[in-house]
């Protein structure tokens, strides 16, 4: 059997937020691994190239950008424009540039504050679209965002993580979740949108003893409940929360997040994962009535972050042993999780079939 825990190239993944993009900085990634530098031009447009330099495959995002905008490595000079392609070597006084002497690009765009990138195939690019999350770029949310985390962990792990709240007990145990919470049934929803495959767990519960951080950022005690979970594609996972007391959800009582997770793959054993998280802006919370609903989530939500990254941390290790006369057990609630894998086997055959027969022709 393939194994699911290697990474996906042809797939837009999140290279970052876009305000984690300045004009005229250079920014060095190694995303499905590939080295990546991007930058964004002084008129506002988002480049990424390979990071190797042409010459010596020195990283060019230790190089700089010259007052032309042309990127300068920083070994022996070679200039690129922001198209790729080499317009100066410092070594031949002659001005001759060999044809070789350019960049690969990758597939780049900025859509809802997000920088996408595709570190596959060019051609395939156009296949799916990066799945839209409106509520980063809607003045009526306030948005507030962890940065970038690496993860020592394949990103498969995240994503099986966030489609599983059944390890809210005993994982979370105190803070988001408690035994009740992991006993929630679950309604499962999948599809396809933008060529995105994507597999969506639903827990809707009555007058639920909400667990203390809910209490704290949300304020209801006890509450109707909505929760979902979607991994919309292998680069981002949104995750849903409304509650409201029993009776009102959908009126003006509501309250919730929309929380966002973007996985990307560095290679096979790390990842990079951000957690965005969305509050309705003149929403308060409990735990403190002076402070947006949003900002209370970002002070204490890095506490359950940093219990999923111990778990993710310590599979992955167990992850590298061979698995001799171990096999997994599936339980009835694992059927998002088994189904996020089954997409992934897909993909990875697809790619590995194509690059089978390029090998072929060649
Ligand atoms: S390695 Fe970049 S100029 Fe030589
Ligand atoms: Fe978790």
């Amino acid at each position: 059997m393939a194994n699911p825990y290697t990474f996906i190239r042809n797939c837009w993944y999140v290279a970052g937020l876009s305000k984690e993009f300045k004009a005229e900085k250079l920014t060095g990634h190694k995303i499905a691994n590939r080295p990546m530098v991007i930058w964004r031009t002084k008129e506002g447009k988002v480049v990424a190239f390979d990071n190797r330099c042409a010459h010596k495959r020195f990283p060019l995002s230790e190089g700089r950008l010259m007052d032309d905008g042309s990127l300068e490595c920083a070994y022996h000079g070679l200039r690129y424009n922001d198209a790729g392609r080499c317009i100066a070597i410092p070594s031949h006084p002659d001005g001759k540039i060999p044809p070789q002497a350019k960049l690969n690009p990758f597939p780049i765009m900025e859509q809802n504050g997000l920088i996408w990138v595709w570190p596959g195939d060019p051609a395939k690019s156009n296949l799916c679209k990066p799945p839209l999350v409106p509520e980063i770029d809607d003045d009526e949310w306030e948005t507030i965002d962890s940065g970038p985390m690496e993860v020592p962990a394949n990103y498969l792990l995240l994503i099986e993580n966030l489609l599983d709240i059944t390890h809210f007990y005993p994982l979370h145990d105190g803070n988001i979740g408690d035994i009740e919470n992991s006993r929630i049934p679950i309604e499962y929803e999948e599809g396809e949108i933008d060529g995105n495959k994507f597999i969506k767990t639903i827990r809707q519960v009555q007058n639920y003893k909400q667990p203390p951080y809910l209490v704290d950022w949300f304020v209801y005690e006890e509450a109707d409940r909505n929760h979902t979970h979607c991994m919309m594609s292998p680069g981002i996972t949104r995750v849903v929360m409304r509650n409201a007391p029993p009776g009102e959800l959908g009126t003006d009582m509501e309250r919730g997040y929309v929380l966002m997770h973007t996985h990307t793959p560095v290679d096979e054993n790390n990842h990079v994962w951000h957690w965005i998280v969305n509050c309705k802006k003149d929403h308060m919370s409990g735990g403190d009535p002076n402070m947006s609903a949003a900002k209370r989530v970002a002070v204490t939500f890095p506490k359950v972050v940093d219990e999923d990254r111990w778990a993710l941390k310590l599979q992955q290790q167990m992850l590298e042993i061979p698995d001799g006369e171990y096999s997994e057990l599936f339980l009835k609630p694992d059927k998002a999780l088994r189904r996020a894998r089954q997409i992934f086997l897909q993909l990875i055959r697809e790619e590995q079939t194509e690059s089978k027969h390029l090998q072929a022709a060649e």
